[in-house]
């Protein structure tokens, strides 16, 4: 399989301009997918550089472990990119010249139907990254109470119809577990207008994914350890889809590049806050259109990229 088949890497030009600062640097791909960022962060560098990429995936693992089966500046590691500091220390690297997370699903997972987080396509209702690691969507929708569940579909996907949706999840569970997609379609479409239909199953499948694999506090818990092992001057891009993701990743950089947080009545500061990085860029940076038209899963791609201090 191609790389584009597998996954058309998004604001690929743009990270990669802001990303490489050293051509012999070591670089962290932490959403590994089809390997398409990876790819170019090779082409990139020279030989002196080096590539860590980790994902959750079996299926990307597989691809790419094949992909780059002659090029040695990569390491593969099947872990989540939360691990970042412990992964980097096994392999003895004390220090990475730039880290790069490409979030959301790839379309290889999108696209078929053993991954099953489409609702477009009949699988099981699952949405895990790693099918082997913690509960599937379907384990929470039939064994979460209802005000858990309430909560999933409002605050991971910010979904107005929660209620009435969680309550139809709640009178099917009685006489049928829920276990597959089309079931939660049949459900959701049960409390929605056709016209809102497609729009509300991405909201609420994509709650679940987020809820299932931890997905906002993977992204936290990266950002606060990868600061500590990027060196200075070296970067951090991050690429989001959706707004509770980048209002973390724009959250973590305002913290981080201030000098003060005092409460504005203090007369002087007392924080002892310290600045620890410098945002490369005041508007936030969109694909093209040109983009956009070639590749319509790019329409809500942000980036935002930070200079470790
Ligand atoms: C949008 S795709 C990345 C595509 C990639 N940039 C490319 O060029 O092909 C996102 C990938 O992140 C992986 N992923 C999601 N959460 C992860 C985590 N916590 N740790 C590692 N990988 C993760 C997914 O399995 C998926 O393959």
């Amino acid at each position: 399989m191609e790389t584009d088949s597998f996954h058309r890497p998004v604001l690929l030009n743009e990270t990669l301009t802001y990303l490489i600062t050293k051509k012999d640097g070591v670089y962290f791909d932490g959403t590994l997918g089809g390997g398409g960022y990876s790819k170019a962060i090779l082409e990139n560098i020279d030989q002196g550089g080096k590539v860590i990429a980790t994902d959750l995936d079996e299926n990307a693992i597989i691809f790419c472990t094949e992909k780059f089966k002659n090029e040695d500046r990569i390491k593969i590691v099947s872990d989540s990119y939360r691990n970042v500091k412990s992964i980097i220390q096994t392999l003895g690297v004390n220090k990475l010249s730039g880290a790069v997370l490409d979030l959301g699903v790839s379309s290889f997972q999108l696209d078929s139907v053993a991954s099953g987080f489409s609702y477009r396509l009949d699988s099981d209702f699952d949405l895990r990254f790693n099918k082997n690691v913690g509960q599937s969507a379907s384990d929470v929708v039939n064994s979460f109470q209802q005000k858990e569940i309430e909560g999933i579909i409002k605050n991971f996907g910010e979904e107005k119809y929660y209620k009435k949706i969680t309550a139809e999840i709640i009178e099917e569970r009685k006489t049928n577990p829920i276990q597959s997609t089309s079931q939660m379609v049949e459900i959701v479409s049960k409390k929605v207008s056709p016209n809102k239909l497609n729009e509300t199953l991405s909201r609420v499948f994509q709650a679940f994914r987020i809820f299932v694999n931890s997905e906002l506090e993977n992204l936290k818990l990266f950002l606060t350890d990868v600061i500590d092992v990027i060196e200075t001057r070296g970067r951090i891009a991050i690429v989001s889809y959706h707004s509770l993701e980048d209002r973390i990743v724009k959250d973590f950089f305002n913290y981080e590049s201030l000098s003060c947080v005092c409460p504005r009545e203090f007369p002087v500061c007392c924080c002892d806050k310290k600045v620890r990085i410098k945002k490369l860029h005041r508007k936030i940076i969109l694909p093209s259109s040109e983009e956009i038209s070639n590749n319509p899963r790019a329409r809500s791609a942000k980036l935002r990229v930070a200079e470790v201090l």
